[in-house]
């Protein structure tokens, strides 16, 4: 692993403790799947959302990321598979998921629209896609792009309607709401 790389884990898994287990309980409450429902978390990093969730629902949770000292880290966790692998070539035979996870991770994606791809391809029909990303159109979410491109990471932030788009291509419609200041919530069903 390079230091860019090694320096870039480092920052996500000390802001991924930023988690609590209300937001895990918000995530489970926004997803409204049946109980023993199979969800997975795309750029879930070391698992502490995931473990959440897990607690505060009766889902299975998987953690696909690319980073694998995130995926080591998040191993033990209770409920938790973590996987290693690259959100545009997800490691997972079609419809294996009834929920899809993207909690500020789409906007790091190098390849989104194989991402996106492989959502559809992954998530039975019928499923949840629930991505939680910033809308770029705000003062403070500019500048912490901004701060993440100078930082050397990926960036590539969308509007909530411009997001939605995307989902709709390869069929999963859905709706877009703000929920805290900047940050907005898209939630689509695979058709
Ligand atoms: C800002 S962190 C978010 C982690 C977690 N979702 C959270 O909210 O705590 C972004 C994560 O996306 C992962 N990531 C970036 N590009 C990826 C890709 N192409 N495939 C899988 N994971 C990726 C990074 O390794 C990192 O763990």
């Amino acid at each position: 692993m390079s230091s860019h790389a090694a320096r870039s884990s480092a920052r996500f898994a000390k802001a991924s403790e930023r988690w609590t287990a209300d937001d895990g309980a918000a995530i489970a409450s926004e997803l409204r799947l049946p109980a023993g429902s199979s969800i997975l978390d795309v750029g879930g990093g070391t698992g502490v959302l995931a473990g959440h969730l897990a607690a505060a629902s009766a889902y299975s949770v998987t953690v696909l990321d690319r980073d694998s000292l995130a995926v080591e880290k998040g191993s033990p966790r209770v409920g938790v598979t973590s996987v290693l692998g690259d959100a545009g070539a997800m490691p997972f035979v079609d419809a294996t998921f009834d929920g899809v996870l993207f909690v500020d991770a789409f906007h790091h994606l190098g390849d989104q629209q194989a991402a996106i791809r492989e959502t559809a391809r992954v998530l039975r029909h019928g499923g949840v896609v629930l991505v939680a990303e910033r809308d770029p159109g705000y003062l403070a979410a500019k500048l912490t792009f901004c701060y993440e491109r100078m930082i050397g990471e990926s960036v590539s932030a969308h509007a909530p309607q411009e997001l939605a788009q995307m989902f709709r291509a390869v069929g999963i419609e859905g709706a877009t709401r703000y929920s805290v200041g900047d940050s907005y919530r898209f939630r689509g069903v695979r058709t």
